[in-house]
């Protein structure tokens, strides 16, 4: 395989929270430990339940905030702050809520144009109302919408909206946080296809970010599921799916819809209530939910080791165990 777009290398973020007169600050680690690569072409899922650093993660990537602890590089060259102005048009985001993300007042033909207003001097106007208009055709939307404002749309057609925004600067990685998660469920696929289809026309790199596995399913070549700030099972989507090695992506698993439904299913229930990720148990931080944990996993935290599938757990799970 060919070098990696993006490495990512033992990245945190922690927030320094409360604090005052009478109480010391605390230290919240919304991501602890991440690594991967991500390859052109290809899509990196991270999934895991809510709170547990997703977002965090992508603004640490698309240079919305600084790393507290390890580093990023970009085609082999380190991400450093001083970098980030030249670097950011590379790496191009996509949100959750595509009611809140485009500005109402400006037309679709403006707030497409604008990327490119800012960080391309060199093209003229002529030109970027040409490539904004080639954009809105590659997202599957008609030229006589670039003259529209945004609430003249759809949940869906505004996704692919800011879609097309996030293409313009010709990015190489494409960060998705939640991308379909507020649409209807008849529009997620027509999204996912889409996103599917331009990232084969223009070789981009996805991180995928996802609290729903099913999702991830359609979407993903490899996965890293988190939890509580820390990466718990890594490994390609076929092998994470056909045998999961983490006690936590079981238990997310068997949450999940089966396109088989007719097959051995045993549902987990987690017990116990997702810890405050101010209060992360010292050993391992699903101990106190997972139904094989013993006193070693209470003590001593465990790494996350194995290739190319790799788990973060003491007594990991055996094929067919469930
Ligand atoms: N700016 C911030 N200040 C303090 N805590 C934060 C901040 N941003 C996120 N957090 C906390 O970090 C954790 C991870 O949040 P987030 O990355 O948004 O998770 P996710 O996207 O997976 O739901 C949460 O506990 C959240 O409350
Ligand atoms: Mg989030």
């Amino acid at each position: 395989m060919s070098a990696p777009v993006m490495v990512a290398s033992g990245l945190a973020r922690h927030y320094e929270v409360g604090g005052g007169l009478f109480s010391k600050a605390q230290i919240l680690r919304a991501v602890a430990r991440v690594d991967f690569d991500l390859y052109a072409g290809k899509t990196l899922a991270v999934v895991g339940e809510s709170g547990c650093g997703k977002s965090t993660l992508a603004r640490m990537v698309t240079m919305i905030e600084e790393p507290t602890a390890g580093s990023l590089t970009l085609d082999g060259k380190p991400v450093v702050r001083a970098r980030w102005p030249e670097l950011r048009g590379d790496v191009q985001i996509v949100f959750q809520d595509p009611y809140g993300s485009l500005n109402p007042r400006q037309r679709i033909g403006a707030i497409l144009a604008e990327p490119l207003a800012i960080n391309r001097p060199d093209l003229s106007a002529a030109d970027r109302r040409a490539k904004a208009r080639e954009m809105l055709g590659l997202v599957g939307l008609r030229p006589e919408h670039y003259d529209r404002y945004p609430h003249m749309f759809s949940g869906g057609q505004r996704q692919r909206i800011a879609i097309a925004r996030a293409l313009m600067l010709d990015p190489k990685v494409l960060v998705l946080d939640e991308p379909v998660s507020a649409l209807d469920v008849s529009i997620q696929s027509a999204i996912l296809n889409l996103l599917v289809d331009l990232q084969e026309r223009l070789g981009l790199a996805y991180l995928f970010i996802s609290h729903d596995l099913s999702v991830v399913r359609h979407v993903a070549d490899d996965i890293i599921v988190m939890y509580l700030g820390l990466a718990v099972e890594t490994g390609p989507k076929e092998a994470v799916f056909a045998a999961p090695r983490h006690p936590y992506t079981t238990a997310l698993l068997s949450a999940t819809p089966r396109a088989d439904p007719g097959a051995k299913h045993t549902r987990i229930k987690l017990t116990g209530e997702l810890p405050s990720p101010l209060a992360v148990p010292p050993g391992c931080p699903f101990a106190p939910r997972c139904w094989k944990a013993q006193d070693l996993c209470r003590a001593e935290r465990p790494e996350l080791t194995g290739a190319p599938q790799a788990a973060a757990c003491h007594f990991p799970m055996e094929p067919g165990e469930i």
